[in-house]
């Protein structure tokens, strides 16, 4: 019996002792607590869960939205600077519509009807009766070459395409120095229609060339004795 016993109780011995070996080396290795904590963990977590998950998931739903604000005043910010590109468009109102008007008509139109005679003008006119096309000098009115650049430096604010609109149109409007007021005829816009005028206008702005005279007209004269003097 006691040596039944002993050799039970040796076999014991070295049972648990390889037992305990193996649970060291399994213990070593965490394959032992690992589990163990992956079983007490998941309940943790899920209580854990459960008991924050209403807390955390209002935070997010409220948290989406700001994001979702300032999301849209991007949107808005990027319409804004689209229309700052729009300031392209603020630039060609500085074309007013006779600039436009003129822009697009036909100077070779405008070259034919500036010498058609006219009776309906006053006593029976053409541009070309009173004005020189390829010169600056004066003849029953002043001379039209290089009348674009002149024109700029007649009435303040008007581009040159206006000035000389209004001077067909309206010839008293601006009277240049030295000319006889009243002799430009007056009903141009009866005669000829604004698409017509335009033509001429579109014409005129076309008559470009060496200066041929040595003293300009009256009124530049006079502000070049200003500017001299002043
Ligand atoms: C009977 C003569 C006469 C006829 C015809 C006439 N003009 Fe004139 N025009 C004048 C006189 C004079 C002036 C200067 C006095 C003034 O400003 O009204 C003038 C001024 C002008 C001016 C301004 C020139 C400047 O230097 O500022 C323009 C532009 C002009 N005429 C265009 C025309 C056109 C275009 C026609 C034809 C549709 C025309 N004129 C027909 C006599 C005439």
């Amino acid at each position: 019996m006691i040596k039944r016993r002993s050799r039970w109780s040796g076999a014991n011995a070295l049972a648990r002792y390889i037992c305990l070996a193996l649970t060291m080396f399994l213990a070593g290795c965490g394959a032992l607590e690992t589990p163990v904590l992956h079983k007490a963990s998941p309940v943790i977590e899920d209580r854990a869960e459960q008991a924050t998950d209403p807390q955390p998931t209002a935070p997010p739903t409220a948290t989406p939205l700001p994001p979702t604000a300032t999301l849209t005043p991007e949107p808005t910010e990027t319409p804004t600077s689209l229309p700052t590109a729009t300031p392209e468009p603020t630039a060609t109102p500085l074309l007013s519509p006779i600039d436009r008007m003129v822009a697009v008509r036909n100077p070779e139109r405008g070259a034919a009807l500036f010498t058609v005679f006219q009776e309906a003008a006053g006593t029976g006119y053409s541009c070309s009766n009173c004005h020189l096309a390829d010169s600056e000098k004066a003849n029953l009115g002043p001379g039209l070459l290089n009348i674009k650049d002149r024109a700029l430096t007649r009435v303040e604010g008007q581009s040159a395409a206006e000035y000389i609109y209004q001077s067909i149109i309206n010839p008293m409007a601006y009277l240049v120095e030295g000319f006889d007021a009243e002799l430009m005829p007056q009903n141009w816009s009866e005669i000829y229609t604004d698409l017509e005028i335009f033509d001429i206008v579109a014409y005129l702005l076309t008559l470009e060339g060496e200066s041929d005279i040595d003293a300009p007209d009256p009124i530049e004269a006079d502000e070049e004795g200003a500017a001299e003097q002043g």
